[in-house]
């Protein structure tokens, strides 16, 4: 199920240049999912393209992991305006087309904490959760979950950067397995 092209389910629509739809292997085992996208997302339709896309492809390049290998996608499909965090009634709006772009992953990992939110349904610490699995539901099916910290966060401490590495290098092993 992908939204209306024309889609108005929330408020976001109204300052959207683009529907940014996930990128990538929609058949991957593994899914990476955004908060919501910044503007080079807005105005290119890809996600994570911009500054923190390019933070993310340079973390995952070192362990080996290309784009094009996974799901890559937003919890909200159309930018929050000023970047402020997507509200929940946004991503709820937006979580049935986000349940189907997951509808085939075994291992979902989230980036940052609202799209964590959002996925696990309530709030975490990243310091304390980062890079230990949990378990999601997602339609029918257990899945894998990995909160980790948004790519964002690397400008602002070496945390989320090891953190991030970390994750990186879980996938690289998924993804080999
Ligand atoms: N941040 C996100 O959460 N998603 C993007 O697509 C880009 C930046």
């Amino acid at each position: 199920m992908r939204p209306d092209p024309d889609c108005r389910l929330c408020g976001l629509w109204e300052n959207r240049m683009n529907m940014v739809m996930p990128s990538g292997d929609p058949d991957s085992r593994v899914a990476l999912v955004g908060e919501g996208p910044g503007s080079a997302e807005d105005e290119a339709g890809i996600p994570f393209v911009g500054r923190s896309g390019k933070t993310l492809m340079r973390i995952l390049a070192e362990a080996g992991v290309d784009r094009s290998e996974l799901l890559i996608t937003n919890a909200v499909k159309c930018r929050p305006p000023g970047n402020r965090d997507p509200k929940t009634s946004e991503m709820e709006a937006c979580r049935p087309f986000l349940e189907h772009e997951l509808s085939k992953c075994e291992i979902v990992v989230g980036l940052g904490r609202s799209a964590c939110r959002d996925l696990l349904g309530f709030s975490v610490n990243m310091s304390e959760v980062a890079n230990r699995d949990m378990t999601l539901r997602i339609g029918n099916r257990d899945v894998i979950f990995i909160p980790t910290f948004h790519p964002a966060a690397c400008a602002y401490g070496k945390a989320a950067q090891d953190g991030l590495r970390i994750t990186a290098e879980r996938i690289a092993r998924e993804l080999r397995r």
